[in-house]
């Protein structure tokens, strides 16, 4: 079988990023990182791909006038590398209708809370201000609206007495990482490479 070639967006760290590579390291994963992309030249993520010896671009959104100029170079480089499957990964962007339907259902984002509850920034701290019982990370299909779509899947994690954003986001991570590469593989059933 084809591996599904995956391109992978960050603006940051890339730990989840660095999950994708790790899970992509052993030879039954059905999925590969053709190519790692960053709109930001900080973003760490870009040496976890050096460090992988895995492609990537430095794509910086603050160079182009206009996000539909930004968004035709990413088409471009994500076309040159064969993707079929982009994976947003802390990737801080908001992506146009034009941009998400010409890859329907082929766009794909993780986020820190249980969608569609606490879309956007900070969702540690509103979770906590809104005093639920549990929060967690979703994989969703990706729409020009922010953190919407369809869910792929979710994991859960309940909040402990004296939990703080940092402990939370800290005890999530681990539940991410294992979250997108799940999500990858149930993909790579269903979508042709
Ligand atoms: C992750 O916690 C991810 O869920 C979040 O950014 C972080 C990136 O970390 N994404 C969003 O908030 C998207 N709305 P990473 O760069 O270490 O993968």
């Amino acid at each position: 079988m084809p591996k599904l070639k995956l391109g992978v967006l960050i603006s940051g760290r890339g730990s989840n990023l660095q999950a994708i590579i790790e899970a992509a390291s052993d030879p039954g994963f059905p999925a590969e990182v053709a190519v790692v992309i960053s709109n930001r030249p900080d973003a760490y993520g870009l040496q976890r791909a050096t460090a992988a010896g895995i492609p990537s671009r430095l794509i910086d959104h603050t160079a182009y006038g206009a996000k539909a100029d930004f968004e035709a170079v990413l088409s471009k480089a994500l076309d040159e590398a064969e993707v079929d499957l982009v994976c947003l990964a802390g990737f801080m962007r908001l992506l146009s209708r034009a941009f998400v339907e010409r890859r329907s259902d082929r766009i794909i984002n993780i986020h820190p809370s249980l969608l569609p509850a606490f879309k956007g920034l900070h969702t540690h701290q509103r979770a906590l201000d809104a005093r639920v019982a549990e929060t967690g990370c979703t994989v969703h299909y990706v729409t020009p609206g922010m953190d919407e779509g369809r869910t792929i899947l979710q994991k859960r994690l309940a909040i402990l007495p004296g939990d703080t954003p940092d402990s939370l986001a800290e005890r999530l991570l681990p539940l991410e990482h294992a979250a997108y590469v799940e999500a990858i593989q149930v993909l790579a059933g269903t979508l042709p490479g």
